[in-house]
């Protein structure tokens, strides 16, 4: 039976960064005998334009009866709801909420070779070694709960509110998730200890304080993983100053949401960052940029976020099926992807080379069937 993944390329960069991904996994199913029934739906703020709606109609329950899903990013600067919300982000909400994929599980590595940006010039290359952490980040609740409006009066916006909710059992599932998480992998780079650090902002709001001590009532239920506290704000810069430091760090919707953009700095951009939005019975990985509309239509943007997003798949998907070659599969992806890093040649402008997006999914691809 082949798996069922439904693909959702969506606006600007993203279909050209899911050819490549498509790419990168048909040579996996080749190499590996596997074989995914591919669903593709268009999606997003362009769809919209078109079409008066962010997806079509039976999207989602295809979605929903599905294995996994990819998507490559959505957003489209003219295209708004009429309440003003950007048009497609419906379709990472409808996901994220319907299918209540609640841990977003977002890996900060950085691969020989990449040189980071900090002065936008291809300088420094930091120590590999010292940056691979994962930022598990809440996806259903927070900031982002839809209990929020504006007080309109006399056609005059006067008030806006959001409100932020956090659960006990938001809270706790995606807390357990990070302890299961950091018992599976190796630990800190700096010392090799397992270690979920706590990402909030309790000395302040009423919310983190219950985040964090649900997070303590789950702790304890893992002595072999050491507890670790940060403020958000203090996060931010310890992550840079001593990346090395961390292993698994957790937080609500909104703090991950922020800390991962800058945190992806650290892997050499957005370009390499991909996320997995993962529940209990569903998921959907995607890279972590967005739809970047001024580079669309140009093949030079990076598409390894979104195999990353592939390789997270092909992980996720094995270990759920106890599917040894997906597992197989996935890490031939990653080891891959390593190696076009290391080797410098083949990448692109945001890394300091000359690549195509087209050329750097080809080369992954190639070395994918060579295993
Ligand atoms: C992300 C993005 C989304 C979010 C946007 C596109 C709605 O920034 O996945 O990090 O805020 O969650
Ligand atoms: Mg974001």
């Amino acid at each position: 039976m082949p798996y069922k993944l439904v693909v959702l390329a969506g606006d600007g960069t993203g279909p050209e960064v899911m050819r490549e991904g498509m790419k990168v996994l048909q040579a996996a199913q080749d190499a590996y005998g596997l074989s995914f029934d591919l669903i593709p739906y268009p999606c997003g703020g362009q769809y919209y334009l078109e079409n008066g709606e962010e997806w079509p109609a039976e999207a989602f329950a295809s979605c929903k009866s599905a294995d996994a899903i990819l998507l490559g990013a959505v957003g489209h600067p003219d295209a708004r709801l009429p309440n003003g919300d950007l048009a497609g982000a419906g379709v990472i909400f409808g996901l994220r909420f319907g299918l209540d994929l609640y841990a977003n599980v977002r890996p900060v590595k950085l691969y020989p070779g990449v040189r980071h940006k900090i002065h936008d010039e291809f300088k420094q290359v930091w120590r590999p070694d010292l940056v691979d952490f994962v930022v598990v980040r809440e996806n259903t609740e927070g900031l982002y709960t839809p209990a929020r409006g504006t007080l309109s009066r006399g056609g005059t916006d006067e008030l806006a509110v959001d409100s932020r909710i956090i659960t006990r059992k938001g809270a706790e599932r995606v807390v357990r998730f990070a302890f299961e998480l950091a018992t599976r992998r190796g630990g800190a780079p700096k010392d090799r200890k397992h270690r979920v650090t706590c990402v909030d902002k309790s000395n302040v709001t009423a919310g983190d304080r219950l985040f964090r001590a649900v997070y303590d009532e789950i702790a304890a239920k893992y002595p072999q993983v050491e507890r670790d506290y940060a403020y958000i704000d203090a996060f931010t810069q310890w992550i840079i100053r001593s990346p090395e430091f961390y292993d698994v760090a957790v937080a609500p919707n909104e703090f991950g949401d922020i800390a991962t953009d800058l945190a992806a700095v650290l892997q050499g951009g957005m370009g390499i960052a991909a996320g997995g939005n993962i529940g209990d019975a569903h998921a959907m990985f995607e890279p972590i940029h967005g739809s970047a509309p001024k580079h669309a239509g140009q093949d030079k943007v990076n598409p390894i976020a979104m195999i990353l997003a592939v390789q997270m798949m092909l992980d996720w998907l094995g270990d759920r099926k106890k599917d040894r070659q997906l597992l197989e599969a996935a890490k031939v992806v990653e080891t891959s992807v390593a190696s076009v890093l290391r080797e410098g040649k083949t990448v692109t402008y945001d890394l300091g080379g000359t690549a195509k997006c087209s050329e750097v999914g080809t080369q992954v691809a190639k070395l994918v069937a060579r295993r």
